[in-house]
């Protein structure tokens, strides 16, 4: 990691366009809507569902995969504690600044200790971070397997999977719970999409 600068020889701008005038722009409120949740519990698929339909209803929106990411900004990574750490550093000070921009965004990433989604809470601001918790059991996931890495990490082919040789910490009081098992993609959207509405998100 590189050593960071003297922040005291860094001076910051501040630009003349607030968020509150960029709210009116785009007639929304921008949150970060944060899916946490074991690989295969469905994630990325709520929050590409979600972002459809947010586009569908003329609002921007935008999802920050975990998957994805991982090609991208975060491809320096791997799976330690501390790596991990550094992952959802970096994807909630992209989400604040999506945020700041005016932007409703998605976040789908494991995120699997308390103590980094709490980083990512207050990087991002808890007035503006709703955490999701994509509650799909481990064994429903398992026997999805969509990618097969359930399967390779039970044969000891990939270290620290997350549910097999890594712990996941479920959050104790997520704004919104919904289990992908019990129910479908567009009732677990719908249930999102609801609380969004309640809490003035959408104009
Ligand atoms: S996080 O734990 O740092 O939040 P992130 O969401 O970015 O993880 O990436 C998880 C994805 O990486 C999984 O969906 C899976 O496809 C892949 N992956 C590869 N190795 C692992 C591993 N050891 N544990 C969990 N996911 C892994």
């Amino acid at each position: 990691m590189p050593t960071p600068l003297p922040l005291q020889t860094v001076v910051a701008h501040t630009g003349r366009v607030t968020v509150a005038r960029r709210q009116q722009l785009l007639h929304q409120r921008p949150v970060t809507v944060w899916l946490t949740g074991l690989s295969g519990a469905g994630k990325s698929t709520l929050a590409y569902e979600m972002e459809q339909r947010l586009h569908d209803q003329g609002l921007s929106s935008f999802v920050l995969d975990g998957d994805n990411l991982r090609h991208n900004l975060n491809r320096d990574l791997g799976f330690t504690p501390e790596e991990r750490q550094e992952n959802i550093r970096r994807v909630a000070e992209v989400a604040a600044l999506m945020n700041d921009a005016g932007l409703i965004v998605f976040t789908a990433l494991i995120s699997p200790c308390l103590a980094d989604r709490a980083m990512a809470r207050s990087i991002i601001g808890s007035a503006r971070f709703i955490e999701v918790h994509v509650s799909t059991a481990l064994k429903v996931c398992e026997d999805r397997d969509p990618k097969g890495l359930y399967n390779k990490a039970r044969s000891g082919l990939i270290p620290m999977f997350t549910g097999i040789s890594a712990p996941y910490e479920p959050p104790d009081e997520p704004h919104i719970r919904v289990d992908a098992g019990q129910c479908s993609v567009s009732e677990a959207a719908a249930q999102i999409l609801d609380y969004l509405q309640q809490q003035s998100v959408l104009a």
